[in-house]
Parts: structure tokens; C-alpha cells; sequence
């Protein structure tokens, strides 16, 4: 994160008000393998709060977050993906209008990292214009149990182009800054490119289709 950035991404404000107007509408991405904690670093980021028991996310999850940069009032669809793999289809219908990827793995599981490099070429292989993707490594707290050194994460990062970051679900360590900063990177790239109203308007279509479908099994039980 460079210097000059830092202030403007601390001045970004998280509204509760859904229904105010909005510039832009992002959609982000969280993909990884199954446990590494997507659910964790979004419950944490919505709605401050962390839960040690462990649900996997059935097909997909979706939150909406509305954020102020200056006067820019931004609406961000956070898909949140299932790691397992009977689920990898369905994920595939969440990949190709996003704007950016947050490719997560847990820092005490190497598989995990090892994994990310599938997740990338899914996803890029089903969308070539995501904006801003980066490489988290989750469960910092959990230092002493590390498998993958920063430094090789850090150079793997470097070389497939994504940010690094390394943060923690549990202690809420850069959660907030991880989403900040993905807005303000987006805010920043759709600014500088002069967004014309009809390049706005697909940037905004609706998703409701796709908000429908997020969760395949539900009542599948009847009860
Ligand atoms: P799927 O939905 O199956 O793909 O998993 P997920 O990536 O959403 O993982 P989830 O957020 O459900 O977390 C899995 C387990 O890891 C849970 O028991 C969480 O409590 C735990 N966990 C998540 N984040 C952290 C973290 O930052 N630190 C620690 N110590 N545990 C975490
Ligand atoms: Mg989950």
C-alpha cells in the first residue's frame, strides 16, 4: 500500500443505509479452499463478529455493504464461494463479472496455498477483466503453526500481479482494511478510465438472478 493512499483509505466510511444512491456497484469475489475462513473474514468485516465452530458454506453466500470515499457512495455484492468442490460449478457462475478476486488461504495449512494457483486460473480463465485481485493470507494470529513464510507468499503474489495481505478473521487483523482497499483501488481505476453513463449502467446491472440461486439446498429439508 503506498503512502499517499493510506489517509484516503482511512477516511472510507461503511454506511448502514442500503437504500442511498450510488455511483458504483462492485462485485468481489472471495474464492479458496474449503475452512480457510471466507465466511469468517466477511461476518467479520459486516458484522463484527467471529465464530469459532465451523459451518461450510453451502453453493454460495452473498452480502451487500454500502461505502462513502468522499462523495462517492459505493454498494459492493461480496460473493462469498464454497472451497468444496462439489460446489465448483455453481462458483463458476460467480466469476465472470467480478471485479475484483480475493484469493484466500489459511497460513497454517500449506494444501491450501498451494491450491491458490487453481483458484487463479479458474477464475481468470472465466474472466479476463477483473480489476484488483488479491492474495490473503488468512489465520495470522495463528503464527506459531505457520507453513507458508510470508516471503514466499509475498513472491508468488509479485508474480502472478496480486496484492498481499495477511489477516486475521479472529484477532481482525487488516479485515477492514482489506475491503477498504480493494474499493478505493477500484474507485480509483473506474474514475481515472471517465466511466461514460453507459459503461455505468452495465458496471450497475442487476444481479437478482444470481441472488436468487445463492443457496441451492435451502429448505431442501422442508422443515
Ligand atoms: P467453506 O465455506 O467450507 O469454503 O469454508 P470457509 O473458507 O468459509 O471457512 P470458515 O470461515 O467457515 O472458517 C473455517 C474455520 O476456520 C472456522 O472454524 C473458523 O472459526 C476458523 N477461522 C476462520 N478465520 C480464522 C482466523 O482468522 N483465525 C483462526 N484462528 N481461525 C479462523
Ligand atoms: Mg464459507
Amino acid at each position: 500500500m503506498e503512502e499517499e493512499d493510506i489517509d484516503d483509505i482511512n477516511s472510507i466510511e461503511k454506511l448502514e443505509d442500503y437504500d442511498i444512491g450510488h455511483k458504483y456497484l462492485f462485485r468481489i469475489c472471495l474464492l479458496g479452499d474449503a475452512g480457510v475462513g471466507k465466511t469468517s473474514i466477511l461476518t467479520r468485516f459486516c458484522d463484527n463478529t467471529f465464530k469459532e465452530n465451523y459451518n461450510n458454506t453451502i453453493g454460495v453466500d452473498f452480502r451487500l455493504v454500502t461505502l462513502k470515499y468522499k462523495d462517492i457512495i459505493s454498494k459492493i455484492h461480496l460473493w462469498d464461494t464454497a472451497g468444496q468442490e462439489r460446489f465448483r460449478s455453481l462458483t463458476l457462475n460467480y466469476l465472470h463479472n467480478s471485479h475484483g478476486f480475493l484469493f484466500i488461504y489459511d497460513i497454517t495449512n500449506k494444501d491450501s496455498f498451494d491450491n491458490i494457483v487453481n483458484w487463479i486460473n479458474l477464475s481468470f480463465d472465466n474472466n479476463k477483466n477483473s480489476v484488483i485481485n488479491f492474495l490473503i493470507g488468512n489465520k495470522c494470529d495463528q503464527n506459531s503453526s505457520r507453513k507458508v513464510e510470508e516471503s514466499e507468499a509475498q513472491q508468488f503474489a509479485k508474480e502472478k500481479g496480486l496484492i498481499y495481505l495477511e489477516t486475521s478473521a479472529k484477532s481482525d487483523e487488516n479485515i477492514q482494511k482489506l475491503f477498504f482497499y480493494c474499493v478505493y483501488k477500484l474507485i480509483k481505476y473506474y474514475d481515472k478510465n471517465d466511466y461514460t453513463e453507459e459503461d455505468n449502467a452495465q458496471l450497475n446491472s442487476s444481479h437478482t438472478e444470481e441472488i436468487k440461486i445463492q443457496r441451492p439446498n435451502q429448505n431442501k429439508c422442508g422443515c
